[in-house]
């Protein structure tokens, strides 16, 4: 769509059941935000929303988890991922939830019109339900064996050991997860979207409409969908936990909108809270078509987005999406990320290690902003690694782009008198002519490249930009020229001019970086307009390109390091936190709070006596491992932690302090003078405030017990076992 009137750009809606990570970040958050600062620096009319999605059964089943409700649930993490993206200098105009009135209202609203206009469908079916628990029972709330890979913990929409995704009436002898009874098959009503009356639509608007704007995968996951035969889908869910059917809907009571019904509505909602809190009309944004719809998704959202919703939009006389620019995944160090195998690097821990610590700093979102735009997996999965992330910051953004800010600065207060030289015409050499005609080169590349949402692509090019100018910088090496001085000891005329016109050009160069580095690394753009004191209305991006942004004469700030160079020790701290969150998963009782959640997720996706046998490792992986002999010589309860107990344990060298999560098993009193197995080179870890320095081994037994791993009597604290 070329010059629309207006955009509107949604970011996924992010479920409100803990906290997101990087692979998220990548997927959807962060190149939306950079098409909206770049349309934004562009003056045009944008409006990026987001917001929680906190309905579906993630939430209801987290507070299980958690031990608290599906409210609580959401009022926890809610405001947390807010809190994140704006530390990430996500910049969203609203972060809405779906829990809010005007949402159920708007999407009340939408199943009501739809319903109305004879476009649903209502089927009776049977569907399993729990009698003891007196409740329809969601998929998730299913588990059993799987018919693919025999895995006794399979859900009813998935199993986690194989991946196939699988329907509750699939698994093998199922339970229900509420009472741990077999369901019993009980008549219910649901509304369908009978997708099949769209077929055509679809096939034309995506697979011809589209077939060349819309990346190819994206494409071509929905023409898998489309030619592998729509079916209708069910809209309505037996829940207590979602946005209720509009009353007037005869017999649905005690139904909820199904979540991937309600949650891309959300952007609609989010758009009118953000009308009303502004003072705007939310209608043209969602109802004219000269408005460009943008969604930004992870692959995995694909089909509800370019298939399910438009079919909605469309009924609901909407106007549909423009582009769909969904990226493919994101893994990490080798592996793919995942929550529930503690795989991953959380917003949250980044926000901790790098941006609030001392040497940190919003500068230190950026690097995270330029890494993952630099291996966004925007046409097939990529790679996170540290030691990426620290090339990606030392030799990129410390020795080009920062350096080339920095030298710039240095040299004109050493050569120039503290303010930007000016332009002799006569002295123009063609390096220089050719220097200054790639600013507007640069500038058109950014520009092609943003607008077909190729981001990793235009972020080269304005490094590259940072690369020409320190090349330029080489060549023209006014510090050697400001050495050929005359009888006064001032450099020549000829030899000045040079310098002037050098230092003018990699000024009115720094310039432009600050404009074209705008959308991708905000806080960085800004401290450039701070350095060169401008305002940052500098960054209006019609100013790209321009070869006289700086006026001659002007003073300019004491130059300030954009970048820090990232050490070794910190990348090393980062790999051994990720290897022992992940050992921490695996084992069984682990030493911090979420590794006693995962325990317990353990317990609750295995038949105790049926823990499937872990990949193979190496033995070196074993050997990383260092185990001991310690003896308990005290122990206590952690106030305010009902599972945690604080122990001191002697480890014959040392006596360390270790917080287990045993409470709920074993008293202090009975356990203080076992001997047990510790391992003592896990890296410490807070927990209630105390330091937990070491994890102790258990075994679980088929009741679900536990036992200590005790050693023969009378061996010697601090023994190593191998
Ligand atoms: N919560 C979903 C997820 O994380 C995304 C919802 S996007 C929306 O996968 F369009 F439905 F809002
Ligand atoms: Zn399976």
């Amino acid at each position: 769509m070329s010059n629309p009137k207006r955009y509107l750009i949604t970011a996924a809606l992010p479920y409100a059941n803990g906290l997101k990570h990087v692979g998220h970040l990548a997927g959807a958050y962060l190149p939306a935000d950079i098409y909206v600062r770049y349309l934004k620096a562009q003056k045009r009319d944008v409006v990026f929303v987001c917001g929680s999605d906190e309905h579906g059964t993630a939430i209801p089943i987290q507070a299980t988890k958690e031990g608290t409700t599906a409210r609580d649930i959401i009022d926890k993490y809610h405001p947390i991922m807010a809190q994140n993206f704006q530390d990430l200098g996500i910049a969203f105009d609203i972060y809405h939830r779906t829990s809010d009135p005007l949402h159920h209202a708007t999407a009340q609203e939408f199943f009501t019109r739809l319903n109305d206009n004879g476009d649903l469908e209502i089927k009776e079916t049977e569907q399993y339900f729990d009698e003891e628990a007196n409740s329809f029972l969601a998929d998730r709330y299913i588990k059993g064996t799987c018919p693919n890979c025999s895995y006794p913990g399979a859900y009813g929409d998935q199993c986690e050991n194989c991946g196939k995704s699988l329907s509750p009436d699939e698994l093998i002898n199922p339970v229900s997860t509420l009472s741990g009874k077999a369901p019993v098959k009980k008549q219910t009503r649901h509304w369908y979207l009978p997708l099949n009356r769209h077929e055509d639509f679809l096939r034309e608007w995506i697979l011809k409409e589209h077939a060349n704007d819309w990346r190819s995968t994206v494409v071509g996951q929905c023409k898998s969908w489309i030619d592998g035969g729509l079916q209708p889908r069910a809209v309505t869910r037996d829940l207590d936990w979602g946005v209720s059917l509009p009353e007037t809907v005869e017999g649905g009571k005690g139904k909820v909108l199904y979540v991937w019904f309600d949650a891309p509505i959300g952007y609609i909602s989010a758009t009118k809270q953000w009308a009303l809190d502004n003072g705007k009309d939310w209608r043209p944004y969602w109802e004219d078509k000269d408005t460009k719809l943008v969604h930004f998704i992870g692959k995995d959202n694909i089909v509800f987005h370019c298939i399910i919703f438009p079919v909605m939009l469309k009924l609901h006389g909407n106007i549909l999406p423009d582009n769909v620019p969904a990226n493919e995944f994101l893994n990490l160090e080798g592996d793919k990320m995942s929550t529930s195998r503690n795989w991953k690097l959380e917003m949250q821990d980044y926000i901790d290690d790098f941006i609030n610590k001392e040497n940190g700093g919003s500068q230190m979102a950026d690097v995270l902003r330029y890494y993952l735009t630099q291996i966004a997996p925007e046409t097939k999965d990529s790679e996170f690694t540290w030691k990426g992330f620290q090339d990606a910051n030392n030799s990129e953004l410390v020795s080009i782009f920062g350096n080339f800010v920095n030298r710039a600065l240095v040299l004109m207060h050493k050569l120039c008198k503290g303010k930007v030289p000016p332009l002799h015409p006569n002295a123009l050499t063609d390096l220089d002519t050719s220097t200054l005609a790639e600013f507007s080169v640069t500038k058109e590349k950014v520009e092609a490249l943003l607008e077909q949402y190729k981001f990793r692509d235009a972020l080269f090019e304005v490094i590259n930009l940072a690369r020409i100018g320190n090349q330029y910088m080489q060549k023209k090496e006014p510090w050697i020229l400001a050495k050929q001085t005359g009888e006064d000891g001032q450099p020549l005329t000829d030899a000045q001019q040079s310098i002037d016109n050098t230092l003018h050009i990699c000024l009115q160069l720094c310039a432009n970086l600050a404009v074209l580095i705008n959308p991708f690394l905000p806080f960085t753009a800004r401290k450039i307009c701070y350095l060169l004191k401008v305002v940052d209305k500098m960054l209006d991006w019609e100013n790209a390109g321009k070869t006289k942004l700086l006026s001659v004469g002007y003073s300019l700030r004491a130059p300030e390091l954009l970048f820090r160079k990232i050490e070794d020790a910190e990348i090393s701290y980062q790999l051994e936190k990720l290897q022992s969150a992940a050992i921490k998963r695996e084992s069984l009782v682990g030493s911090s709070e979420s590794a006693i959640t995962n325990t317990e997720k353990i317990m609750e996706e295995n038949t105790p006596g049926t823990l499937p046998v872990k990949p193979t490792i190496v033995f070196d992986d074993f050997a990383k491992i260092d185990l001991r002999v310690g003896k308990i010589i005290a122990a206590e309860k952690v106030e305010k932690a009902d599972k945690l107990l604080k122990l001191t344990v002697d480890l014959g060298f040392e006596t360390r302090t270790i917080v287990s999560g045993i409470a709920l098993h074993f008293t202090p009193e009975e356990i203080v003078g076992k001997q047990i197995t510790v391992v003592v080179n896990l890296a410490p870890r807070k927990m209630r405030g105390i330091e937990s320095n070491g994890m102790i081994l258990m075994a679980e037994d088929a009741a679900g017990k536990l036992h200590f791993i005790n050693p023969e009597e009378g061996i010697d604290n601090g023994s190593s076992i191998s």
